[in-house]
């Protein structure tokens, strides 16, 4: 990875217009470092699992997703806790990323970062559990620590839009997503490795 050219695919674990999460996506493309990029994708557009669905060949925006995971060096997953646990439209997302069966998952060895908010005290700290342990099947290189828990969300975001407005929160972000740069810089050696291993399998 070149530092000056550091891409992070950005997902929103909810749909809703004007989402907290949806905001952090916002806020990570506006307060990373020139040298990042913060491109995202709209899991809107990603269908419920269905293997008769697969059966017929992923649907293509499914392909975009995962060639985007593919091309990124680090995906920043932004979502709300739902049910102790996380929202089905980022289950279905990983339900479709996760599969090896056309071609290797790639989320395999992906560094991915994890940022939640909540109007409560707890900032999505047991729905972030469930997704790391759903990131340890690929297995992903889910950055343990700085964590992003945002917790009182409505005084941190603004309501209308989503966006995030604390600065202290804005300041954290940017801090975290320089230690998603530095945490995906450790990996740099076996994802070469793996992308060429990739390359080779599907020559
Ligand atoms: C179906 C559903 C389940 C939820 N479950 C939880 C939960 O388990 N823990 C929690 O802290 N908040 C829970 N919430 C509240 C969300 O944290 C809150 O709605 C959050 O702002 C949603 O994020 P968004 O603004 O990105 O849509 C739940 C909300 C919904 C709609």
């Amino acid at each position: 990875m070149d530092h000056r050219d550091f891409r992070i695919l950005g997902l929103a674990g909810s749909l809703r217009q004007a989402s907290v999460h949806r905001g952090i996506v916002r806020a990570a493309h506006e307060v990373a470092s020139e040298w990042m990029s913060c491109e995202s994708f709209d899991l809107a557009r990603i269908p419920y699992f269905n293997q008769d669905l697969e059966d017929e060949g992923n649907p293509e925006p499914v392909k975009e997703l995962r060639e985007k995971v593919r091309a990124c060096d680090a995906v920043l997953i932004a979502t709300p806790e739902y049910d102790y646990a996380i929202p089905g439209v980022l289950t279905a997302a990983l339900d479709w990323c996760l599969r090896s069966r056309y071609d290797p998952t790639p989320f395999r060895h992906k560094p991915v970062g994890i940022a939640g908010a909540s109007p409560g005290g707890a900032g999505t700290a047991r729905g972030q559990m469930v997704l790391r342990q759903i990131l340890l099947h690929p297995p992903a290189y889910v950055m343990p620590d700085p964590q992003v828990l945002i917790s009182f969300s409505r005084q941190k975001f603004d309501l209308e839009t989503g966006d995030l407005v604390d600065k202290e929160t804005r300041d954290r972000l940017r801090r975290f997503l320089s230690a998603l740069a530095e945490w995906t810089r450790r990996f740099e050696e076996p994802t070469k490795a793996h992308q060429v291993q990739t390359r080779e399998r599907s020559a």
